[in-house]
């Protein structure tokens, strides 16, 4: 789905969108991997930033994101997994970030934070982890365009599903606007992406499901055979 820059949120079309995990990829040849979710009829990319800190890992640069934008026109939806969302948040929307997901633990001003990111005109979400309670992100809530629910605790990928945030994700629609996306991020294949759609998610994330496969677009396609396509 090509965009123009600017908030993918409100270019990409409703209904279930699919957005690999680049963690997943063969960092080696990632040009390739994404040319495979691509043919396999991915929506956007999800780019997992780790600094150690927040999370004991860590990812990629703004010069991986600086180098896949100039692979790809497609939404990136950069989820900060870092003590310092609001250093970072410039850092990646330089490198052309379309849309930033900061973690509610790490930001001592979100709303300083969100408005930033508005100004420059990039998507804004938020996220928690599975340990931390909804109440941390209530006060945020009618600003941002997405929520991201993490069905693992966040470092890493290839994780099991925490079948309990089905609960919060069901929560979570019932808190947010028709416009506002729910997104879901960890343990995510055909079957998981069934519960998580039935509860109210519609923005998928899939790293191991998709980039570990041995038929890469043929991953993309049995997920979206669960979960349906956007209602362009
Ligand atoms: C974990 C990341 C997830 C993860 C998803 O901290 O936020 O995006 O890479 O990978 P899978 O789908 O393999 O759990
Ligand atoms: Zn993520």
């Amino acid at each position: 789905m090509k965009l123009k820059r600017g908030n993918p949120w409100r270019q990409l079309p409703g209904g279930s969108l699919i957005a690999p995990s680049l963690l997943a990829c063969n960092f080696a040849h990632a040009g390739q991997d994404i040319a495979q979710v691509v043919a396999g009829g991915a929506d956007l990319f999800h780019v997992d930033i780790m600094d150690g800190h927040f999370v004991p890992n860590l990812s990629m640069g703004p010069g991986f994101v600086k180098s896949i934008r100039k692979a790809t026109d497609m939404a990136l939806d950069v989820h900060l997994m870092v003590t310092d969302p609001a250093y970072f948040a410039e850092r990646f929307a330089e490198a052309g970030a379309d849309s930033i997901t900061f973690h509610a633990e790490a930001a001592a001003d979100p709303h300083t934070l969100i408005a930033r990111l508005r100004e420059g005109g990039l998507g804004v979400g938020v996220t928690l982890r599975p340990g931390t309670t909804v109440e941390s992100i209530r006060p945020v809530l009618a600003e941002v365009d997405l929520v991201l629910v993490m069905t693992v605790e966040p470092g890493y990928g290839g994780q099991e599903f925490q079948e309990n945030m089905l609960e919060r994700i069901q929560a979570l629609r019932g808190m947010l606007s028709r416009s506002q996306r729910l997104e879901v991020d960890g343990g995510i294949n055909p079957a998981t992406a069934a519960r998580c759609r039935r509860a109210g998610a519609d923005v998928y994330v899939a790293g191991e499901n998709l980039f570990g496969a041995r038929d890469i677009p043929a991953a993309v396609r049995a997920l979206r055979q669960v979960v349906g396509g956007p209602d362009a």
